[in-house]
């Protein structure tokens, strides 16, 4: 028993330590913050709304019950686990990858949402260049890019166009 639990905690502290080599930790945006965000991506339904760094889901959900599509990238395996499960009820709307979203390719797009760190934000901006993302809407929970003004704001969640 105790064996188990010494593994459990193991693959817990692992799993969410690990990230911090490549990114933000585990934090989720609050729930009325939530709503905020999709209301400042101000898009129609059927648009897409990407989450880098997806972390239980939740802002996926929002976006799906919200009438949009929405692709979610999160490192984390359990974070992965759980909102894997948890939006299954909105599948047709919500895809989960399992990965790092620094290494990938970006899918179209019609906005994108971080909760990151401000040491990330010049990265995050080099890389939407690199995607021809500029024309998306960027959401972001509490930093800001430093050479950007932001298009919008609402209780500390900025929203940008980068063109
Ligand atoms: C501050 S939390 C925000 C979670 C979620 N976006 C929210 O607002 O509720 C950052 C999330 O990004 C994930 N993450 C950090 N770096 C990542 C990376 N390079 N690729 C994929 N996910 C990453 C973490 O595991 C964590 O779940």
């Amino acid at each position: 028993m105790a064996r188990a639990l010494t593994l459990a905690a193991s693959v817990i502290i692992f799993s969410f330590g690990f990230v911090l080599l490549f990114g933000a930790p585990y934090l989720p945006t609050m729930k009325r913050q939530v709503k905020v965000a999709i209301k400042l991506a101000n898009l129609r339904p059927g648009q897409v709304i990407l989450e880098l760094g997806s972390g239980d889901g939740r802002v996926l959900i929002a976006a799906a019950q919200a009438g949009l599509n929405a692709i979610g990238y999160e490192i984390n395996p359990l974070l992965f686990l759980y909102s894997f499960v948890r939006t299954r009820r909105y599948r047709k709307q919500i895809k989960v990858v399992l990965g790092n979203f620094w290494s990938q390719s970006w899918p179209k797009c019609d906005a994108i949402y971080v909760f990151l760190l401000p040491r990330l934000m010049s990265k995050l901006e080099k890389k939407i260049r690199s995607e021809g993302l500029t024309k998306v809407t960027v959401i972001s929970f509490a930093f800001k890019f430093s050479d950007l003004t932001p298009v919008d704001e609402a209780q500390g969640i900025f929203a940008y166009r980068l063109k």
